[in-house]
């Protein structure tokens, strides 16, 4: 007699998921050459209702999750992102996020602020006008840096640019952008490109976080780049010059960094997404929209069990990665 195996549920994931990103909306306004072919690529149609997005967010806090990102696409694309973040804002989280291309940002910065929004992450790769609009296909950088003055003047926590380095764009601009930053106490951060999405086709043209480095080492102290505690894949490295200041590394395609993850997304439809890498998730936006939030938080339990062992996974190396859309899932 041949022994049937039995079918076990995978265990979920020692680490719970305590951070999660919100895609408010998949729709962008740019469509920058390493994410999306062209402006007009498809969008989801059917997306979330303010009314199921508090569901999904009060469930989300039950099943523990304690540091919130708003992502898109372009989440101040969103009518009511303002009404999400006051209402997220007042659930007592320990973070509260937004990342932005920041072509709306002027005139939302203050409202934001007010609503509760702690701190904001600017999409900005160049700091030249033609090579904006070529890496954005279109983009306006007058617009996008008077968003970020907005945002200084608001006064969040903290604000951080997010550069992705793309060899023979933006590789020769690296001491430019800290420097930048600096001046204005924004946080530069350099990201590989990764192989997901229009990434995926830009492989010849990845730099290394190891070249990033040698290309700043006269600005930054040696040793070992450091995360963040709770902060995400990040890591960091001191000016020399001692005041504080940093740089960060995002290393997606060099090093991966699935260990330990506790990263949930959730995209514009209500879909719970345990994995950047993967289009696996699953559909709970008919869930968020029975306004109940314990049975959010099921679903979350469940969703967690999908996540991949971050032991042997290799994040946005994996071939799948590639047909995984950035803009979808809010990076
Ligand atoms: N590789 C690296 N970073 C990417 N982003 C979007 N697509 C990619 C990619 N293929 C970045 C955006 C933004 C963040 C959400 O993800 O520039 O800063």
């Amino acid at each position: 007699m041949v022994a049937l195996p039995v079918l076990q549920p995978r265990p979920a994931p020692a680490t719970p998921p305590r951070s999660v990103r919100l895609s408010l909306t998949d729709r962008c306004d740019l469509a920058c050459v390493y994410c999306r072919p062209d402006k007009r690529d498809g969008y989801l149609e059917d997306r979330l209702e303010i009314d199921a997005w508090k569901t999904m967010a009060e469930g989300l806090v039950r099943a523990g999750v304690r540091r919130v990102r708003l992502t898109g696409g372009e989440p101040l694309l969103h009518p009511a992102v303002v009404e999400v973040v006051a209402f997220l804002g007042a659930l007592g989280l320990d973070d509260l996020a937004l990342t932005t291309n920041a072509t709306r940002l002027a005139r939302h910065a203050r409202a934001l602020r007010d609503a509760g929004l702690m701190r904001i992450n600017v999409s900005l790769d160049t700091l030249d006008p033609a090579r904006f609009r070529r890496m954005t296909r279109g983009g306006r950088l007058d617009v996008v840096l008077r968003g970020v003055d907005a945002a200084l003047a608001a006064g969040f926590d903290e604000i951080k640019l997010n550069a992705v380095v793309v060899r023979g764009e933006n590789d020769g601009e690296l001491e430019d952008i800290v420097r930048w930053s600096w001046e204005r106490g924004i946080v530069p951060r350099f990201l590989e490109v990764m192989h997901i999405g229009e990434g995926a086709k830009l492989k010849d043209r990845v730099v290394r976080a190891s070249e990033m480095r040698a290309r700043l080492a006269h600005l930054l102290h040696g040793g070992e780049a450091l995360a963040e505690a709770d902060r995400g894949p990040a890591k960091y490295l001191f000016a020399r010059r001692g005041d504080g200041r940093k740089v960060g590394f995002i290393t997606g395609t060099s090093d991966t960094y699935c260990k330990g993850c506790d990263r949930l997304r959730v995209a514009a439809d209500g879909t719970l997404r345990p994995c950047l890498a993967t289009n696996d998730g699953l559909a709970a936006g008919h869930i968020a929209r029975r306004g109940d939030p314990a049975k959010i938080a099921g679903a979350v339990d469940d969703a967690w069990r999908l996540k991949p062992d971050g032991d042997v996974w290799k994040g946005c190396t994996e071939p799948d990665a590639a047909s995984v859309s950035m803009r979808g899932i809010g990076g």
